[in-house]
């Protein structure tokens, strides 16, 4: 698809995923408006835009008028959202009304003034809960762990409605752990690879929780990739994807991995799970993503060791702005 020119919407484009994306888009000649609130404890990060053609604008889609920036809008790349599980255990209120309450604002908004936008929407994988079975398909019964699993697949089920009611195409993406540069570093709110990279570059010891839980990661390049396709490819209007990565990995396995890329410095502990995170983990997960690789044709380009030495280099120069 030709996007030069084309007017696009990216919520939570100061995110880490946003950002990526809104950067992609641009260099693609997107006219690209990037709606971020700048929320306490999210990945958003001014720096994030930097050097990116991108129009920010500052608004929280719980209460600005988000007609104007539907208006006229060819695709809508929605990743603005509540992130944190602990943040929705602890406040599940404030948690719903961005995952859920807030999409059917943009649900509304994006009726009068983009009824014809593609609509791609960042969904997760987390509201598979504990699997019982590995890999993990589209199939599989839905069992949210957490307040943040249960409002994150409301949101994907209202936009789903938009599809099945309205006609509109609209693609969900159940996300795995996403990693890689614009990432949050400064604490594990976003990911628990996210202080592992900020510990090695300061040279201090990180925390492996447990060790023996499996999981895929996905570059955010591909990310990045995953959702244009989604976009483009109209054999994937109207469905529910897994988006996974490179063959899964143990936490051990990616510990190690990380120490070895990042320098004789790098260091790591080992230590039990703590209580109060152990009742919502969901223990080993990877996808079973074919589905979507046969729709979109996409496949993960970046392998985790090449994506994890990226990730780290990146830093090195700018961790004084991700702190
Ligand atoms: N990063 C991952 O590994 C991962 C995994 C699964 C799903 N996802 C999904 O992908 C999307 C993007 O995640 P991310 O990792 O980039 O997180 P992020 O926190 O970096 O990005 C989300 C952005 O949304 C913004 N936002 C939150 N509430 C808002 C509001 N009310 N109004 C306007 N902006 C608001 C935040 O300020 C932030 O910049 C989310 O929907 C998330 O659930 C991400």
């Amino acid at each position: 698809m030709d996007w030069s020119g084309r007017r696009v919407l990216v919520t939570g484009g100061a995110g880490f995923l946003g950002a990526n994306l809104c950067h992609a888009l641009a260099e693609r000649g997107a006219r690209v408006a990037a709606l971020d609130g700048f929320l306490f404890g999210g990945g958003a990060n001014p720096r994030n835009l930097d050097g990116a053609n991108v129009e920010l604008v500052r608004g929280d889609i719980r209460e600005i008028d988000l007609r104007p920036l539907c208006e006229g809008a060819h695709a809508i790349f929605n990743l603005a959202a509540q992130t944190s599980h602990m943040g929705g255990q602890a406040d599940p209120l404030a948690d719903i009304a961005v995952n859920a309450v807030a999409q059917v604002r943009l649900i509304q908004a994006a009726r009068e003034a983009a009824p014809d936008a593609i609509v791609v929407h960042a969904s997760t994988r987390q509201f598979y809960g504990r699997t019982q079975k590995l890999p993990v398909d589209e199939s599989q019964p839905v069992a949210p762990p957490d307040a943040n699993g249960v409002s994150k697949f409301a949101g994907e089920q209202y936009w789903m409605i938009e599809n099945r009611v309205r006609g509109r195409p609209v693609v969900s993406l159940r996300l795995t752990n996403c990693y890689g540069p614009r990432l949050r570093i400064r604490d594990a709110r976003q990911t628990f690879l996210g202080i592992w990279i900020r510990c090695v570059l300061e040279q201090k010891p990180f925390e492996v929780w447990g060790g023996a839980q499996l999981r895929d990661l996905t570059y955010v390049d591909d990310v990045t990739e995953a959702f244009i396709r989604a976009a483009e490819s109209p054999a994937c209007h109207g469905n529910i994807f897994n988006i996974g990565g490179p063959p899964p990995i143990s936490l051990h396995d990616l510990a190690e991995m990380v120490v070895r890329l990042a320098g004789p410095s790098a260091r790591y502990t080992t230590r039990e799970f703590p209580a109060d995170r152990a009742q919502i983990d969901i223990g080993s997960y990877h996808a079973d993503d074919r589905a979507f690789r046969t729709a979109a044709g996409w496949e993960p380009k970046i392998g985790l060791e090449d994506g994890i030495a990226r990730t780290i280099d990146w830093y090195r120069s700018r961790l004084g702005d991700y702190l």
